[in-house]
Parts: structure tokens; sequence; C-alpha cells
């Protein structure tokens, strides 16, 4: 693992968007990994910015998004699918065609689960995004989750929906269940970055660097990835 240490949140989110511009830069019509929740906004807002100066352009790159809420229609803003546009998609040159997010139609999940696990079985992640659960989730593989785990629906932790429901009117509107990628479709990514930024993130990062790798901390399988890289903020760097 390769712990870039950075002062704050912009310091991360810029760091994070050198990664990306290089990745891009090296290949054009990379595949990229991308995760919801506030860690990436800041990077998905400069990358924004980098398109619209004309430094990247998204006109050849692929997308998969890790996961997705079943239960809400992917028109809810607080859809996976919804957040991605209005947080990137709409406002760069991608096509509708490269974006990848599971689907979610309550009437076929075991179809679109398969599905989305058969696409990234025939696609190859350059670069993965990823931000880390303060249970140290990865996507929404939660404590427990087997290391050999593929795409599946997945119940979400109480303390995953308690974290989550400051997007939602109350805690019980926040779905029960999500479908996403497997720690194994994950760890089959060339390169992972992880971000993370806050207090509140620091026993997490703790676990996931020093900790034994085992199912109860998720994040620590990254420890057998052959190329990780954390940017991490001195508040969420602080235990380490
Ligand atoms: C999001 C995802 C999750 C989040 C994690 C951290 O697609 O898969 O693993 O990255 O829950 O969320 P934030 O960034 O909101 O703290």
């Amino acid at each position: 693992m390769n712990i870039i240490k950075v002062k704050n949140y912009e310091a991360m989110s810029k760091k994070a968007l050198e990664l990306v511009i290089h990745q891009l830069n090296m290949k054009k019509d990379s595949t990229l990994g991308l995760a919801t929740g506030s860690t990436p906004v800041g990077l998905y807002q400069q990358l924004i910015v980098a398109h619209k100066n004309r430094y990247i352009s998204f006109k050849d790159v692929k997308t998969f998004n890790l996961d997705e809420y079943i239960g809400l229609d992917r028109n809810h803003p607080e859809s996976y699918f919804s957040f991605m546009n209005r947080h990137l998609f709409e406002h760069i040159d991608i096509s509708e065609d490269n974006i990848h997010l599971p689907n979610n139609d309550i009437n076929r999940l075991e179809e679109d689960v398969k599905a989305y696990n058969d696409l990234l079985s025939k696609n190859t992640i350059d670069l993965q995004i990823l931000g880390i659960g303060t249970n140290g989730h990865i996507g929404f593989n939660e404590p427990g989750t087997p290391f050999e785990q593929e795409t599946f629906i997945v119940d979400l932790d109480m303390k995953t929906r308690e974290d989550n429901a400051r997007f939602f009117d109350s805690i019980d509107s926040v779905p029960k269940q999500a479908i996403t990628m497997g720690i194994k479709n994950i760890m089959k990514a060339n390169h992972i970055l992880l971000l993370a930024s806050g207090a509140n993130k620091a026993e997490a990062i703790k676990k996931m660097v020093d900790g034994p790798v085992d199912i109860t901390h998720p994040a620590s399988v990254l420890q057998l990835h052959p190329n990780c890289t954390v940017i991490v903020d001195e508040a969420a760097a602080s235990q380490l």
C-alpha cells in the first residue's frame, strides 16, 4: 500500500485529481471504477473543472460504479444513478453508453446482479476509486463478506444506514439493501485508489493499514493488492 498523507479534504481531492489525470494521459480509453458518497465529490468537482479547461476528455472513457441502492427508483434524487449524473456525468463529455451502474429493477434483481457481474468479468478496471465506510466496508461489502464474493445483493449494516441517513428525511427512508460489486471484483482492478477524509474514518483507516487481513474489516483485504494507493487527510490519518 502506498499511503499519501495530505492536509485536508481539498488537498486529498487535488492529489486524487493528479492520479486520475495521469491515468487518462497514459490511456485515453481508460476504464474507471467509481464510488459515490461524500468522499469523491471534491475529486468529481475537480475533474469537471479539468474537463471544462480542456485538460481531459472522457469521450473514450468507460465507467463502472461500485453499487446502487435497491428499493429506490433510478430517478430518485438519492439513487446512485442520480448522484453520479448530478455530481459528474452531466458535466463531462462521457458517452451514455459507456456509463455503467448496477440496474436495480425490483422485479428482476437476480438477473441484474448476474448481468453486472458478467459485464465486470468482461472489462478490466484500470483505476478503481474507493471510499471507506466507518465500519471498514468498501463498496457495500459489509464486515463478514467473504473476500471471494462477486457482485451480490447485500443487506446494509445498521451502521451504514445510520451513516447515510444524512442524505434522507429519516433513517427509515434509507434503503435496507443494495447491489454491490463484490470484493473479488474490486480486487481485480489494476490500480486501486482509496480516499479518506475526516476523524470519523481514522479507526477504519488504522485497521485497514495495520490490522490483520480479516473479513471483519473488509478494507484490510487491500493490503493484499499489488497496486493500491491510499490518500488520507490529517484527520483520517490521525491513528496511523
Ligand atoms: C459508495 C460506496 C461506499 C462509500 C463509503 C464512504 O459508492 O461504495 O463504500 O465509499 O460508505 O462513504 P462517504 O464517502 O459518504 O463517507
